[in-house]
């Protein structure tokens, strides 16, 4: 059985795993993400959670909120989704994405968006199914 809890300092090994099948060609820095990682669990702005499954993480999100002058409200913000390459397929993305959806409404938010990069068309269909709204472009500089 898969279940979703918030995500714990020991969680940083596989979090990091899954992190590396998100973003398979980008060169990622272990130590500042652990920081990162370590410095944000807690925190009531951004919230990591998971699904384990036989005791073994095996899906990641990263949800934000922060306040916004459209509404204006508070929006949730999905950063990372991710649920492990041998797993897809199985509803555990869906289990997390309903997860994030809860976690907005207890914290106030009247929406929830995120991006997603072009290539990643499946994941396009998952949330289209889900009847989030494709309702803009992200623009990006790298600095
Ligand atoms: C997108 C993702 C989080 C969905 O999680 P999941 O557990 O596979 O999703 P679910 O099982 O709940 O739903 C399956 C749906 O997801 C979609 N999907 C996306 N990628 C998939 C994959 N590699 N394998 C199977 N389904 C996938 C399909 O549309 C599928 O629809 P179907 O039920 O009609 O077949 C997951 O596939 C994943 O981690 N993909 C790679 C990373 C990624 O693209 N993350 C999103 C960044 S914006």
């Amino acid at each position: 059985m898969t279940t979703i809890r918030y995500c714990t300092r020991e969680d940083f090994g596989p979090v990091f795993g899954l992190l590396r099948q998100l973003w398979p060609d980008m060169e990622l820095d272990r130590g500042a993400l652990e920081n990162m990682y370590h410095g944000n669990l807690g925190c009531d702005s951004q919230r990591y959670f998971c699904a384990v499954n036989a005791g073994e993480v095996v899906g990641f999100c990263a949800l934000s909120t922060r306040r916004s002058l459209f509404g204006p409200s508070t929006l949730a913000y999905v950063d990372e989704l991710v649920v492990e390459e041998s797993r897809r397929g199985q509803g555990i993305g869906g289990m997390l994405l309903d997860r994030a959806r809860e976690i907005a409404l207890e914290a106030g938010c009247s929406r929830l968006e995120l991006d997603s990069a072009i290539h990643r068309e499946r994941a396009h269909r998952f949330y289209e199914k889900r009847g989030l709204k494709l309702t803009g472009m992200l623009f990006r500089w790298e600095l």
